[in-house]
């Protein structure tokens, strides 16, 4: 998976919320994404998901341009995950549902993901009614169950203890192959965990040091 990002701007009520004059990602690496409230940072993921189009410029992937196929193999978590009223397992065997997974490998996968995010025993609670962190540890569960060639994480350890901070690193690290955008304001996190940082500052990528 090559992502590659040509003079995209995104306009909102006539302010330039992000300007990115070129830049090209490629799998597999773990990308940080780091700068101040309202730097562009959610805005830049949502674009790369297909969730908010360019308001000028383009992205494609391997070559071709943003389609309902590329966005099947791509997955946004957002900072305030939205789950679906239904129980958490029925949450994460969602996206495989959609795609069709046959059933009894569908429940495999959702039985081995919650066990790796230590949430079996959330399995039959109302997704909205969890906590903070349960909910952003179920969203995490639902977004890797199938396994995306993209995975875009915005600060996805906001509400985590420290213990399982460590696990989620554990998990994402393992994920060979896969590529991850992670929003982060931890400086330790992103040290700890990305292979390159991607600063933004007011819109504009950074080139010096973080
Ligand atoms: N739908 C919208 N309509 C108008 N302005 C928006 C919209 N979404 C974002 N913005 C503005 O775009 C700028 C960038 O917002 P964005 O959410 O990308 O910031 P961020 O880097 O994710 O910040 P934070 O660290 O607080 O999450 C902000 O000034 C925000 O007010
Ligand atoms: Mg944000």
């Amino acid at each position: 998976m090559i992502i590659e990002i040509n003079s995209v701007k995104k306009i909102y009520r006539n302010r330039c919320v992000l300007n990115i004059p070129s830049l090209t990602l490629a799998q597999p690496v773990i990308y940080g994404v780091v700068g101040e409230n309202g730097a562009g940072k959610s805005t830049f993921l949502k674009l790369i998901a297909g969730l908010e189009p360019v308001s000028q410029g383009e992205i494609s992937y391997n070559g071709k341009p943003l389609s309902a196929e590329t966005i099947k193999q791509i997955t946004y978590v957002s900072q305030s995950p939205y789950l679906l009223k239904r129980s958490v397992y029925d949450n994460i065997i969602y996206p495989l549902r959609l795609r069709q997974v046959p059933e009894n490998e569908a429940h495999t996968r959702v039985e081995k993901m919650m066990a790796m995010l230590q949430i079996e025993s959330l399995r039959d609670r109302g997704a909205h009614r969890l906590s903070a962190g349960e909910t952003q540890k179920v969203a995490l569960a639902r977004a890797l169950v199938f396994e995306p060639e993209v995975l875009l994480l915005d600060e996805p350890t906001a509400n985590i203890d420290s213990d399982t901070i460590a696990l989620i690193e554990r998990v994402l690290k393992d994920r060979k192959g896969m590529m991850t955008m992670h929003i982060s304001h931890n400086r330790d996190q992103v040290k700890r965990l990305c292979d390159e940082v991607l600063h933004l500052s007011k819109g504009e990528l950074l080139t010096t040091e973080y």
